[in-house]
């Protein structure tokens, strides 16, 4: 085992009634890097992304976190706010933000469900609480700051645009402090300037806070230009791995995507 990776998934498989949506996953996420995860539509990539997040559990497999020397190997959670704990984040294809409250809101209740604080030491104010809720406050801001979202911190959420509302939803993930950002489709919807800065925000974020990210995108270009290594699915398979330029050439990628168009 690479000693650089930090998530390991070991012969996955689900099984939906009678649909495979996943058969026999098995790859590995390194550390610092970000893994592209593609296929055509309805490959499996959300589902994986489900499993690897603790929301499904898998049928059959597993997935387990690694520690940074690489020896010890603990299998995740089956609770998504303990996967989250861990430091597993992501986002959804669907943004799932609380519309009616406020940006900043959005981001404070990330961190109070990944904080997991006393109850009754918030009830009668102990100073531990109070800490943990001024650097809730302090670490909200500084990823407003990042997003260029300071201004709009106290407008509901839903009045923001549709670019505006991915990068919320990515600083809410980052909130939860993850060492795995698993984001799925950010550029959905985007205009060709904000994928450009998704891009470009996304590769700061790794340069500036060691993240590893795993990224699901049809935006070939900002996969191919982003991602160190590429996983892809067709039909619940994993029917290839590599490098960006391993991938584009790959007759097996080749013929999954000109079927499905
Ligand atoms: N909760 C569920 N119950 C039943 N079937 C499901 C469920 N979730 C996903 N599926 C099915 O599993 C298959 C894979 O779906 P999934 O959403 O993972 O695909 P995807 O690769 O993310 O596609 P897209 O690119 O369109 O987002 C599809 O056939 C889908 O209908
Ligand atoms: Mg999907």
């Amino acid at each position: 085992m690479n000693t650089n990776t930090l998530l390991s998934v070991h012969n996955l498989s689900m099984q939906f009634g009678g649909l495979q949506a996943l058969k026999n996953i098995q790859f590995n996420i390194l550390r610092d890097k970000v893994t592209g995860l593609i296929g055509p539509n309805g490959a499996g990539k959300t589902t994986l992304f489900n499993c690897l997040t603790g929301f499904y559990h898998p049928t059959q497999g597993t997935v387990s976190l690694h520690d940074p020397n690489g020896q010890a190997v603990r299998p995740l959670p089956k609770k998504s706010h303990r996967v989250a704990r861990l430091g597993v984040a992501r986002t959804f294809q669907n943004i799932r933000l609380f519309k009616e409250m406020t940006v900043i809101e959005n981001l404070l209740i990330a961190q109070h469900r990944a904080v997991n604080n006393n109850l009754f030491s918030g009830f009668i104010g102990s100073l531990s609480f109070v800490k943990k809720e001024i650097h809730a406050l302090e670490s909200a801001y500084a990823w407003l700051d990042f997003f260029n979202l300071t201004t709009q911190a106290n407008q509901l959420a839903g009045t923001l645009s549709y670019g505006q509302q991915r990068h919320v939803e990515i600083a809410r993930a980052l909130c939860t402090k993850p060492q795995l950002l698993c984001l799925d489709e950010p550029a959905a919807g985007m205009n060709p300037q904000e994928t450009l800065e998704l891009r470009q925000l996304i590769q700061q974020l790794i340069k500036e806070h060691h993240l590893t990210v795993l990224l699901i995108e049809h935006d070939m270009s900002l996969i191919m230009k982003i991602c160190d290594h590429i996983v892809v699915l067709d039909h619940g398979h994993l029917i290839a791995e590599g490098t960006p330029t391993q991938i584009k050439q790959n007759p097996a990628v080749i013929a999954a995507y000109l079927g499905s168009a």
